[in-house]
């Protein structure tokens, strides 16, 4: 005998009169003296048993004695619900499945559960308690759902890629770190004691290296790992979709990247993704304090600095004069009393996380500035007004600092923080863009040296090969980051593909050439053997599904996820190893909570 002949998702009125077997969870149990209903659940799923003492025999005493997540196979014939004995219909309208019931005449017990700690339709229970028992949670629709989702996006991933010429490659998990930006996972090697791999954060080096391979396409659905604090939207381990391409212009990979996105949009959601807009990295700070700007909302940043200047306000002209900025963003109707005094006050407070000093605001009432800093401002209310656009009722935040990028971070949070909590984002849009013509490097203050914005291999624009040195700030780089609702998706470049641009960047970056051979010398090797100009992108498959199933929580996307602290609850990892595995590896573990007894 099958252990099952249909799913719990799967019965209509089409099967009445059939006898089925079906297998799952008991989802819900009711007793209506002595007529007994069981919702069974499975993923696809929930069908409506009923336990008539007159038609189940030994069944109905077996169902009396069913709990929640036991895990039962029961075996009946198909009927339709019908109706009550007022005449009303019993069909259920919520459930696929809710014309139809099961009279079950056998029932097995296949696994007793244990009074479950929450059950999965119970939305009170606490994401600390669902991570620790996931696999109860996971028995939710929606958990269900989200991993179907992941799992339709890969394929047409894949199947898309494998239309478009793309291998799929493996690459290594034990490897030498990759300079992306943040802090590696190390794995000691027994073999070589002393030396560590590093767990990649991401396949970068050796997908470039796939391309001087003659692979010429390349994609690969891989984990990376990434030793930085999660985030809503960041996990030490993740997901990337990671292409590469040979023989390749910036244009040819943003428009397989497009064509992708455009696939999984129509087959996943029926919605059509337009031809994606660029905007180059400068415009995208300037009018939105961000190189990941959401254009679901207005709110742009206006640039006040000459207007500021003509004041005595103390706190402008200081920003200035030291070489900073004053931006503004005008929010519609929330100086109207819709945001009260309390409320900037708080506003204030919270832009300090981001470096600002405060947060100056003032009201527009009958066409002119009240409240907060307005009286300093009186010279310029109306060249202020007038550039903002500002109307009655209209809120103006300032972003003030001798530093320009604390100017536009306070601002581009504040703007992103205030759509959120005014309610101004319309739901089920989806505006995307490309950030294109970023800067190669940016100046680190506090390190006093120069950074990659993207990673050290992403290629200057050929005009500015010239100027690598001698006008560092204003190179630009072959760099492109698809964008959606303010969350970068995906980011790539076309890469150098000639070692003394190569170097010549390494040593801009302050890798000289004693340290580049030593890090990186196979890739410069290999960028000597006939290396061919190729590019390509990464995209966070994690990022994507939230898109797609709408959660602003990474943690609903993966399977086993970490805790804000780097924590898998369920299986408590990471966890102490004991000293015989310490030896082995040739570790000693000095805590330091204890530093003057070395352990
Ligand atoms: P990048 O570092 O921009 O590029 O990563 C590419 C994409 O991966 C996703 N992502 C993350 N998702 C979840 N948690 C994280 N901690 C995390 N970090 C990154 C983002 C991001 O856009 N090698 C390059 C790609 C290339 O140049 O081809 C790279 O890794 O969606």
């Amino acid at each position: 005998m099958t252990m099952r002949t249909h799913t719990c998702g799967q019965l209509r009125d089409t099967h009445v009169g059939q006898t089925v077997t079906l297998a799952g969870w008991v989802n819900n149990y009711r007793d209506h003296g002595g007529l007994i209903f069981i919702d069974l659940r499975d993923r696809e799923g929930v069908t409506q048993l009923k336990f008539d003492p007159d038609l189940a025999g030994s069944a109905h005493k077996v169902a009396e004695g069913l709990r929640h997540e036991d895990v039962v196979r029961a075996t009946g014939k198909v009927v339709d619900r019908g109706v009550n004995d007022k005449g009303q219909a019993l069909a259920n309208p919520k459930l696929a499945t809710g014309q139809i019931e099961i009279e079950v005449s056998e029932l097995v017990i296949l696994n007793k559960a244990s009074t479950p700690p929450f059950t999965p339709d119970d939305a009170q229970t606490s994401e600390e308690i669902r991570l620790r028992y996931r696999y109860i949670d996971m028995r939710r629709p929606q958990m269900q759902n989200i991993l179907r989702t992941r799992h339709r996006v890969a394929k047409i991933i894949r199947d898309y890629c494998d239309k478009h010429g793309f291998y799929e490659v493996e690459t290594p998990f034990l490897c030498r770190s990759t300079p992306e930006g943040a802090r590696d996972f190390l794995v000691p090697s027994r073999l070589q004691p002393g030396s560590f791999y590093a767990l990649p954060q991401s396949p970068q080096l050796f997908k470039q290296i796939l391309m001087v391979g003659g692979v010429d396409k390349y994609i690969q659905i891989v984990r990376c790992f990434r030793d930085e604090d999660p985030r809503a939207d960041r996990q030490a381990e993740f997901t990337q979709i990671d292409l590469e391409m040979s023989f390749v212009e910036p244009d040819d990979v943003m428009s397989i990247c497009e064509g992708m996105i455009r696939e999984v949009w129509k087959q996943v959601l029926g919605v059509d993704v337009p031809k994606v807009e660029r905007m180059c990295y400068a415009e995208a700070i300037g009018r939105f304090g961000s190189d990941r700007p959401d254009l679901r909302f207005g709110m742009e940043l206006v640039d006040v600095s000459d207007l500021a200047q003509q004041t005595d306000f103390k706190v402008f002209r200081g920003a200035i004069e030291a070489g900073g900025l004053v931006k503004v963003i005008c929010v519609p109707g929330a100086g109207g009393g819709s945001m009260s005094r309390k409320e900037t006050d708080a506003l204030a407070e919270w832009v300090k996380q981001f470096g600002a000093g405060g947060l100056p605001t003032c009201k527009i009432e009958s066409g002119k500035l009240t409240t907060g800093v307005a009286k300093f401002l009186e010279s310029i209310s109306t060249a202020l007004i007038e550039r903002t656009g500002a109307k009655d009722g209209d809120l103006l935040c300032f972003g003030v600092s001798p530093r320009k990028t604390v100017v536009h971070r306070t601002l581009s949070e504040l703007r992103v923080k205030l759509a959120h909590d005014l309610k101004m984002i319309k739901p089920g849009q989806w505006k995307w863009l490309w950030v294109v013509d970023f800067p190669m490097v940016e100046w680190n203050d506090e390190q006093k040296r120069w950074d990659s914005l993207h990673h050290p291999f992403t290629a200057p624009l050929d005009a500015d090969l010239d100027k690598i040195e001698s006008d560092t700030a204003n190179v630009k780089s072959k760099a492109y980051d698809l964008v959606l609702n303010g969350s970068e998706l995906g980011g790539g470049s076309i890469r150098i593909h000639r070692p003394d641009v190569q170097q010549r960047v390494f040593k801009l970056l302050g890798i000289d050439e004693e340290a580049a051979k030593m890090k990186f010398g196979f890739l410069l090797d290999a960028l000597q053997y006939g290396a061919p100009p190729h590019g390509g992108l990464a995209f966070g498959l994690d990022r994507l599904v939230m898109h797609l199933v709408g959660t602003s929580n990474i943690r609903d996307v993966i399977a086993f996820p970490k805790t804000q602290m780097g924590a898998d609850l369920m299986t408590e990892a990471p966890a102490p190893v004991d000293d015989a595995q310490l030896k082995e590896l040739s570790l000693r573990v000095q805590t330091h909570a204890k530093p003057d007894k070395a352990v």
